[in-house]
């Protein structure tokens, strides 16, 4: 990032993409970070007052309802955090003419498609919170703010944070067999490499490109199952000597776990977007987990 962007302000700051974020930051920039219980975002006068205040260059959204499940009971809470937080949040920066990065996700897709997800393919959430992260995003797009990033983003782990790669191997330090969905495909994505993501395309839009903002779509490159993603943890857990009792794997289908929202079947995206606007590559998943795996083993 050029020493342009001189004041960020990181909100959902406690949670696991903030972290990363946070520490992916220029060395120059003023970090500001906001979480509950101090700043809501489902409270507009307190969302405009705040960030007036801090007139910010950049607002990074990390902040929401992100526990899928319970959103299907607690309907209202999700639609608030997920549907009118990120509205209050562009109002705000379009007050402080800062740029407001938003994080959504492959749960606004159907995931009846056999090819990888573009940024303009037809919308079909199938859970209370694909609907509400769809709501936040045309709240961004509807407040007229011209300069934003809203990257979707899919299966992401990373230190801080409960995610699938922390479950298999608490369960698979516990159990003899784990029993894993194969019949879901998707892109697992490690929170370093999205905070990069989010920080090439601010610099991008330093350097005056203008017509860069919009909708992107990244995620660690490739595709697999969480039954194929589950046996790679293991494998390199095991390979990296972490105790392990875990000696059968099984594959099993979606209608064998149900859950009380429905995940999309295919969720992998397409990325050329992001590829050509950032001019990278996009780390394959499991180089990206390996480098988590050793991070942790290193704080352990
Ligand atoms: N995790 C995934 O697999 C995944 C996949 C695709 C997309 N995403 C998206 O990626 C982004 C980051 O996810 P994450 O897993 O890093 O989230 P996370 O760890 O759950 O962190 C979210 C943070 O937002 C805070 N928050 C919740 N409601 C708030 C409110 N009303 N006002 C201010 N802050 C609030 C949370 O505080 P509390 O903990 O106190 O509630 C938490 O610190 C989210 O937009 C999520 O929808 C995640």
């Amino acid at each position: 990032m050029t020493n342009k962007v001189r004041k960020i302000v990181v909100i959902g700051a406690n949670g696991m993409l903030a972290q990363k974020v946070i520490e992916a930051a220029d060395s120059a920039a003023k970090v500001i970070c906001l979480d509950l219980p101090e700043f809501d975002i489902t409270d507009r006068v307190a969302v405009l007052h705040t960030i007036e205040e801090l007139c910010p260059d950049v607002i990074i959204n990390c902040a929401a309802y992100t526990q899928v499940d319970k959103c299907e009971t607690e309907e209202a809470l999700a639609f608030r955090v997920n549907g009118e937080g990120p509205g209050f949040l562009a109002e705000a920066a379009k007050e402080c003419d800062a740029v407001l990065v938003h994080i959504s996700t492959d749960y606004v897709f159907a995931g009846d498609s056999g090819t990888p997800y573009r940024e303009d393919d037809p919308v079909g959430p199938l859970s209370v919170y694909g609907r509400s992260k769809l709501k936040g995003e045309r709240a961004i797009i509807a407040s007229g703010l011209l300069r934003y990033f809203i990257l979707r983003t899919s299966w992401l782990y990373g230190p801080g944070g409960p995610n699938f790669v922390e479950t298999v191997l608490r369960l698979a330090a516990e159990r003899e067999e784990l029993r894993i969905v194969s019949d879901q495909i998707g892109s697992p994505t490690y929170t370093g490499d999205l905070a990069r993501a989010i920080f090439a395309l601010l610099q991008k839009s330093d350097d005056g490109r203008g017509s860069i903002y919009g909708i992107y779509h990244f995620s660690g490159d490739g595709a697999c199952s969480w039954y194929d993603f589950a046996s790679v943890i293991v494998a390199r857990a095991q390979a990296a000597g972490i105790p392990l009792r875990v000696k059968t794997i099984t594959p099993i289908t979606t209608a064998d776990y149900p859950l009380p929202a429905i995940r999309p079947a295919y969720s992998v995206f397409n990325k050329s977007k992001y590829q050509t606007a950032v001019a990278a590559n996009i780390p394959q998943w499991q180089q990206s987990l390996q480098i988590y795996l050793d991070e942790r083993q290193a704080i352990i």
